[in-house]
């Protein structure tokens, strides 16, 4: 375990690293991980680059991998490749004594930054100044987010969500409590309640930058789903015109989008889903077939190489490539690998206790109903 080994936080040899070619980066990444055997595990999202999924013992989405940290408890570190809200969520799920690594502290998320802490507290006063809030609102926090926000809903009685199981996670709410205080993505929540029917007149977007979101109190007593206005820079590039010149251009494509686009986009497809789920059903589909995906261009990258046999097109114009998954690269990952081989712990993600016990909270609750 852990034990004596030194932490830093600073990655001053890194520009070493930077001179390597990306050979060398990857023969030396592989030696330090031969070196650490059983005692390390790396995780790698779906979106992340070639240079760096290659050496990822699992990959997956949000969900697979939280999946993974709750349940592998025998690998002293976990380095994780993605970005810091996932590498909280497996320090908060992990066993005490694993320690957590994200290669690169700097692989935020600008959708989990739309909500802060100060801000949901703010919006539950403000409820409760409107109705009961604590029996009747339910706060349900995407997974794209700081421990703070999960271990505020694990403490008020809600729960996290994915991607992959946001229509259970409501279901599950509503069974509850009558009110769902859903953050910080308006689209995924909103794509989810579309998806089950739910009618529009019971959704409201709360800007958390108007009071009371927006809304007069009465609005907000008629409503069933609140959604925080928050959303993807990446997914939002994608647009229904994409979608159009896509059908029209190769008619008989199947178009496959994530659940962050915009539901304009995500009506026209003809499905929608996680990383994972968008993976598989590509995937699993006839050779021949024609796909026009809708998420992160490393992964559809990826997918159109390992589907040789069908053809898959990135289905914006533009460049849509999530900057902060793309900050883990071949440098930083060589260089946490080969300082953990060398005992010392580099760029350790250590939720804080009081969190960590309500975030779990808020986290096994959604692995139940997963
Ligand atoms: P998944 O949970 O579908 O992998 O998505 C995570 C994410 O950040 C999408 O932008
Ligand atoms: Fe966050 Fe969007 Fe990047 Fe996913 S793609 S990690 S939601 S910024």
């Amino acid at each position: 375990m852990a034990g004596s080994i030194s932490v830093l936080n600073q990655p001053t040899s890194l520009p070493v690293y930077r001179d390597l070619s990306l050979e060398e980066l990857a023969e030396r990444t592989e030696a330090a991980k031969q070196a650490l055997g059983d005692r390390v595990l790396i995780l790698g999202h779906n979106y992340q680059r070639d240079e760096v999924i290659r050496h990822a013992d699992i990959e997956g989405d949000s969900l697979k991998l939280s999946q993974i940290a709750s349940e592998r408890s025998g690998h002293d570190y976990i380095v994780f490749c993605g970005v810091h809200f996932m590498a909280e969520t497996a320090d908060v799920l992990s066993k005490s004594g694993q320690t957590v690594i994200l290669p690169d502290m700097a692989a935020g998320c600008s959708m989990a930054d739309m909500a802060q802490i100060e801000q949901v507290d703010e919006a539950w006063e403000q409820l409760a100044g409107i109705l009961p809030v604590e029996q009747t609102v339910t706060p349900v926090v995407y997974v794209n987010s700081a421990a703070v926000l999960k271990a505020f809903c694990g403490e008020h009685g809600g729960i996290t969500c994915t991607s992959s199981n946001a229509q259970r996670v409501i279901e599950w709410s509503w069974k509850r409590r009558e009110k769902i205080l859903f953050f910080p993505d308006e689209h995924l929540g909103r794509n989810t309640a579309n998806k089950m029917g739910v009618p529009r007149e019971e959704m409201l977007v709360w800007d958390p930058f108007l009071p009371n979101g927006g809304h007069t109190p009465e609005a907000i007593k008629k409503a069933r789903l609140l959604l925080w206005k928050g959303f993807c820079s990446v997914h939002q590039m994608f647009q229904p015109a994409h979608v159009r010149y896509f059908k029209e251009k190769h008619p008989g494509i199947k178009i496959i989008v994530h659940p962050e686009c915009h539901e304009d986009v995500v009506n026209l497809a003809d499905m929608s889903g996680s990383t994972e789920l968008i993976i598989r059903t590509v995937s699993a589909a006839a050779p021949g077939t024609v796909w026009g995906v809708g998420t992160e261009l490393n992964l559809v990258n990826r997918l159109k190489r390992r589907q040789p046999e069908k053809q898959v097109y990135f289905l914006s114009p533009t460049v849509c490539q999530c900057s902060t998954m793309y900050r883990i690269d071949a440098p930083h990952l060589c260089w946490a690998m080969e300082n953990l081989a060398d005992g010392r712990v580099v760029n350790q993600i250590s939720v804080p206790e009081d969190e960590k016990r309500w975030a779990r909270i808020a986290l096994e609750r959604m692995l139940d109903v997963s």
